[in-house]
């Protein structure tokens, strides 16, 4: 299967011609000094990269035996790109690439790499210019080695007790109770983080935004509290694995009352909890407030009514920074409602 002479006009243009101009430019001594892959994560394509994603795409190899000793980097590489890539224009076969990008992503979980290197290749891709998806969410999941999947799945005895009242999202893809990597660079870099910031996670699934926090921000301590064990195990396996000492999953019922939130600079909220266990935190953030404790609050909305409550709360003022959410996109499923409110330090509880 060959490319077009155009394809391959362009391929070489990137390869040869873009990475000269970087390496005789006075950009060079910058870009020597910034610790950067060799090649960038996303890219226009090799052009084995471009036979190979063509070749997968048109079904003509098994994808199970197709990644087998491939370069990590590569793998990646091709998701990002057919995920990129206009199935209109580029005729390729969308489901196709739904597929194979299951498989790559499977092969890269599973892959005996190094901690060292599954770190530098998810921030990679987090920091990428990749377009924004569900897909590159999944793909840094992967490269972390997280398999929130497969544990819900597993979860087939429910003890009822526990969750009486609870919010835990089963049945529910993990993907679709989890923030995305892209929003949460957005909504982290309106905070104005510090080192020794604390930012705590009130329901934290399979540790997403711990992860995010660990690879982007290892100055920061974070703490996520989770009611599903099962959850809580899987995010800690992930964790030590890397061995990331900035961040901690704890199993908790948020419920419980025994349980007060500690303190915090930042507290994220995706919508969590019953109508009940809402009431019960934001009483505590109140108590916390009450003690001149300043703090941010992260609200996105789920299945409840949390951003009302929140908006109704005198001593909160929203601090959401303008056109961060993609407002075009606002009532799209994909693009939750968010929103972040800090203490009102005037406000006397
Ligand atoms: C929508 S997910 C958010 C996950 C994560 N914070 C994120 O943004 O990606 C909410 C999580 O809160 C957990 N949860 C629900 N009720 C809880 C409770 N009472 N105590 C602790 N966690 C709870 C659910 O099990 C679920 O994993």
């Amino acid at each position: 299967m060959g490319l077009s002479l155009l394809g391959r006009l362009y391929a070489w243009f990137w390869l040869f011609f873009a990475s000269g101009l970087v390496s005789f430019s006075p950009l060079y001594g910058i870009c020597n000094f910034a610790k950067l892959p060799q090649v960038e994560i996303f890219s226009p394509p090799t052009i084995s990269e471009s036979e190979h994603l063509r070749a997968l795409t048109a079904g003509r190899f098994n994808p199970d035996t197709f990644f087998a000793g491939m370069e990590p980097m590569t793998v990646t590489r091709m998701i990002l790109q057919a995920d990129a890539l206009d199935t209109r224009t580029s005729k390729l076969n969308r489901l196709q690439v739904g597929e194979w990008a299951l498989v790559a992503r499977n092969y890269l979980r599973d892959a005996a790499l190094s901690p060292a290197t599954r770190k530098d290749l998810a921030a990679g891709v987090i920091n990428s210019s990749a377009p924004e998806s569900r897909a590159k969410s999944h793909l840094i999941d992967a490269l972390l080695g997280s398999d929130p999947e497969n544990v819900d799945r597993d979860i087939t005895e429910h003890d009822n007790a526990r969750y009486e009242n609870q919010q835990p999202y089963f049945g529910l893809p993990p993907e679709s109770y989890s923030t995305r990597y892209d929003h949460l660079s957005k909504i982290f870099k309106s905070l104005n983080l510090q080192p020794g910031s604390k930012i705590v996670d009130l329901g934290s699934a399979f540790g997403r935004v711990g992860f995010f926090i660990g690879l982007q921000y290892p100055t920061v301590d974070f703490v996520g509290f989770e009611i599903v064990p099962e959850r809580v195990r899987e995010a800690e396996r992930v964790r030590r694995h890397l061995d990331i000492q900035n961040i901690a999953f704890k199993e908790q019922n948020l419920a419980d009352l025994a349980f007060t939130i500690p303190t915090a600079d930042v507290y994220f909220f995706y919508d969590p909890v019953s109508e009940s266990t809402l009431q019960k935190i934001i009483g505590e953030l109140a108590a916390l407030k009450k003690k001149s404790r300043s703090f941010h609050i992260v609200a996105i909305e789920g299945r409840g009514q949390l951003l009302k409550t929140m908006r109704s709360l005198p001593w909160l003022k929203d601090v959401t920074p303008p056109n961060t959410f993609d407002p075009m996109n606002a009532n799209k499923p994909v693009c939750r409602d968010t929103m972040i409110f800090e203490t009102i330090d005037s406000f006397e509880l």
